[in-house]
């Protein structure tokens, strides 16, 4: 069975499974607009934090598991700042996505969830693509899909209807191939 191996450990974070301990970190960004506002949810009440965190907690027991949504804990304060996910679209085909609380943002570490997630992606989930879609006016995660390589595939007009709108959305994407030329340790 494919599966990811976590913690996964970068420079400054640990990307960890969720544990129901968490429930107010989660709250803490997930209720602010500032962080949900290019997020197809939110911003989040106790009631949806609370079946947020719920419903992830069961995707951990799902087997085959699809869905691997994992806390962002920085190191040096053992603090959850926010939450990242690979899931399954399709059998060799795997979304990327991560959030922070406003105030790490900045400090690159997106960019460090994001190539870990990536490496974990080939690797453990030996996906064959890793795509990501993001809304055309977030700048700042489509400036992270560029940092780590991704390429521009296409926009998709009228996306998703969510939050009363429609949203226009670029897809990203990373071919397996691409990612080994660049990953000179990879050995197939
Ligand atoms: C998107 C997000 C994860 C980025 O996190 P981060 O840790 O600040 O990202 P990094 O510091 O690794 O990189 C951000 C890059 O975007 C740039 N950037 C930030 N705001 C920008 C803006 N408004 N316009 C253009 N570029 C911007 C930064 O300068 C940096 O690029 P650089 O290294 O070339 O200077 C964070 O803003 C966030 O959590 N947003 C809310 C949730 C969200 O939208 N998630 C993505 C869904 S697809």
């Amino acid at each position: 069975m494919r599966t990811l191996i976590v913690p996964i450990r970068t420079a400054r974070l640990s990307l960890r499974e969720f544990v129901k301990s968490d429930f107010q970190a989660v709250h803490d960004y997930s209720s602010d607009p500032r962080v949900t506002r290019y997020l197809f949810f939110g911003p989040r009440d106790e009631d949806a934090t609370a079946d947020y965190l719920d419903g992830l907690l069961a995707s951990q027991r799902e087997r085959p598991r699809t869905r691997f949504e994992l806390a962002v804990e920085e190191t040096a304060s053992g603090r959850v700042i926010g939450a990242c996910d690979l899931s399954f679209i399709e059998s060799h085909a795997v979304d990327l996505g991560y959030m922070l609380g406003m105030e790490n943002w900045g400090k690159g570490l997106a960019t460090e969830i994001a190539l870990a997630l990536v490496d974990a992606a080939f690797y453990d989930l030996h996906a064959e693509r890793v795509i990501s879609t993001v809304d055309v006016n977030n700048s700042a995660s489509i400036r992270v899909l560029e940092k780590i390589g991704m390429r521009w595939e296409a926009v998709f007009r009228k996306h998703r209807r969510a939050k009363n709108r429609w949203w226009d959305c670029h897809l990203f994407v990373l071919p397996r191939e691409v990612w080994e030329a660049t990953r000179m340790d990879y050995a197939p």
